[in-house]
């Protein structure tokens, strides 16, 4: 590493005007590394607004077809898709019937775009009664290996579909090697796996849980624990995220992930330094609120801090960044002279 020394070596010389600025940036933001969630709802003609995330939908097939159509006009080609069940039991049918939600929607989806990737989440929490994301004993324990059974149950439905990826989000221990077996032998072999490999423990899912119908607090009692610590991650630790996403890729994941995002920046840089692998970093519902917050109350201007944060996990070492902003990052993006950018234009301009 090379260190100048004051008065030859002046930083500021390279930071003068956005010109210096932009050829020496370090990381660009790009529509491409962005992937959009949505959730789907049974119905049609639904668009009804979630209120914990002020901008975001939950729409009924139909509709989001609509809503399909701009996103990728605006240039955004991935998506992560969640369902939303009518019903929720003991099994989790709609989960893995064909006719669930979110299988549904998937068929509908995949025969009109061409040009969308089209990630689907693998969890049983909104599909179960109780809204833990595995099955439940007698006991009230979550039984973890019975859950596997279940989630390739649902991870072939989607498969059937027409995933373009399976991204199990349930914290099970050795699920991606079962759903990458059962996938293989039912001929998927060329359909990915995005782990959630480091998905912790969080008050930052908030919002969703509300976006989701799934529970904040699954509902206690006997054993029956009332958070999901038992299978999320504790925030207090680094090493075993690192466990985590280590034996995910060692079961077969193609992308892994840490979630959430701007608490969990170490986690990521550590993790792009270790494994030199395909990231993805989720910036979650309580995020997305946080900022929507404050910008509706003008604490910030809210574009600036959208870009200073995605630029963030971009240096942090994700691949791809996962963000109920993505749809307005890419409005704003056509809205602005260039196409990579690191900066808003109102900024550049009084910079000039
Ligand atoms: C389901 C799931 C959750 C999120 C993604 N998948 C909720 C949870 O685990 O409690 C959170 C996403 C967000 O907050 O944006 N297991």
């Amino acid at each position: 590493m090379t260190h100048g020394q004051f008065p030859y070596s002046r930083p500021r010389r390279m930071r003068r005007n956005p010109l210096y600025r932009r050829l020496i940036a370090e990381t660009r933001l790009s529509l491409d590394s962005l992937i959009m969630p949505y959730f789907v709802r049974e119905g049609h003609g639904v668009r009804e607004e979630i209120k914990s995330m002020p901008g975001q939908s939950r729409f009924s097939p139909d509709s989001f077809l609509d809503e399909l159509e701009e996103l990728v006009r605006l240039g955004i080609h991935a998506v992560l898709l969640f369902g939303i069940p009518n019903e929720k039991d003991e099994k989790a049918v709609q989960a893995w019937t064909k006719d669930g939600i979110l299988q549904k929607t998937l068929r509908q989806v995949k025969r009109h775009f061409k040009d969308l990737l089209v990630i689907t989440d693998l969890c049983l929490c909104a599909y179960m009664d109780h809204g833990h994301c595995g099955v439940l004993t007698e006991e009230g324990e979550i039984d973890n290996d019975r859950s596997l059974e279940i989630l390739a149950q649902a991870a072939l439905a989607q498969a059937e579909a027409g995933s373009d990826m399976i991204a199990p989000s349930d914290m099970m221990d050795g699920r991606v090697r079962f759903l990458r077996e059962k996938l293989d032998q039912q001929g998927f072999r060329n359909l990915p796996i995005l782990s959630y490999a480091a998905k912790y423990a969080s008050s930052f899912y908030g919002p969703f849980r509300d976006a989701a119908h799934s529970a904040l607090n699954c509902p206690a009692g006997g054993k029956i624990p009332s958070d999901r610590k038992s299978y999320q991650m504790d925030p207090a630790n680094l090493n075993e995220a690192l466990r985590e996403i280590a034996m995910d890729i060692e079961e077969g994941a193609d992308m892994v992930m840490v979630k959430p995002a701007l608490a969990y920046l170490d986690v990521l840089r550590e993790a792009a330094n270790t494994f030199r692998f395909p990231l993805a970093v989720y910036s979650v519902s309580g995020e997305y609120a946080m900022i929507k917050a404050a910008a509706e109350k003008n604490l910030l201007d809210e574009k600036a801090a959208v870009y200073e944060i995605m630029t963030g996990f971009l240096r942090a070492g994700s691949t791809a960044i996962i963000t109920y902003y993505a749809k307005e990052i890419a409005a704003w993006s056509h809205s602005e002279s260039r196409a990579g950018f690191n900066l808003p234009a109102d900024c550049e301009h009084r910079a000039r």
